[in-house]
């Protein structure tokens, strides 16, 4: 893997540590992904992270540079597919294979499963990344996609 860089382009570490986040890691897995503009206003992030982590078959996978969160990705399998959110790297450590190392982490999570596919959606206003996930084997397919709220009954 490539080193890992500071805001300076110092080298500070070529390692990066990837485990599971825990509840206590939220706010700053929130403010990476803040700066990431993952954010959307529809879109609790604290209450997502929190779902992500207290359910079973999903989790928040969390990379740490020099003792620092520098990079998530939140996994998760619905007993079908493997489905990623949340992929961000912190901007001062980007293309250093960290974005790499992430989904990599992923794809590990999801066989441990016995998944046998993995999946994302990228929004329309973020297509330069296409070309993230081109570089690592990810086909683009064809799908109209559908969604609808569901209304929380009490
Ligand atoms: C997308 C993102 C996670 C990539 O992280 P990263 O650590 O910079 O990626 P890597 O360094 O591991 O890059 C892996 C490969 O993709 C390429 N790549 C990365 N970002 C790219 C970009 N924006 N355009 C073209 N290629 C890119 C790298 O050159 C590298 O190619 P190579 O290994 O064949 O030389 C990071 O840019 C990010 O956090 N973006 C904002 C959040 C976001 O959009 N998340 C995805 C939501 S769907």
């Amino acid at each position: 893997m490539s080193e890992i860089l500071d805001a300076r382009g110092c080298v500070i570490s070529e390692v990066v540590q990837i485990v599971p986040l825990g509840i206590d890691v939220i706010d700053a897995a929130v403010t990476l992904w803040r700066d990431a503009g993952l954010l959307r206003p529809w879109n609790n992030p604290w209450e997502d992270a929190r779902q992500a982590i207290a359910c079973p078959s999903s989790a928040i996978l969390g990379g740490y540079g020099a003792g620092r969160l520098i990079a998530t990705a939140m996994v998760g399998y619905d007993g079908h597919r493997g489905w990623v959110y949340y992929l961000a790297v912190a901007k001062n450590y980007r293309r250093h294979g960290v974005g790499r190392l992430m989904m990599a982490a992923c794809e590990s999570w999801l066989m441990e499963r016995e998944a046998v596919k993995i999946q994302l959606m990228v929004r329309f206003d973020n297509k330069d990344v296409a070309r993230f996930y081109g570089r690592l084997g990810y086909a683009n397919e064809e799908f109209l996609f559908f969604s609808k709220r569901l209304e929380q009954r009490s």
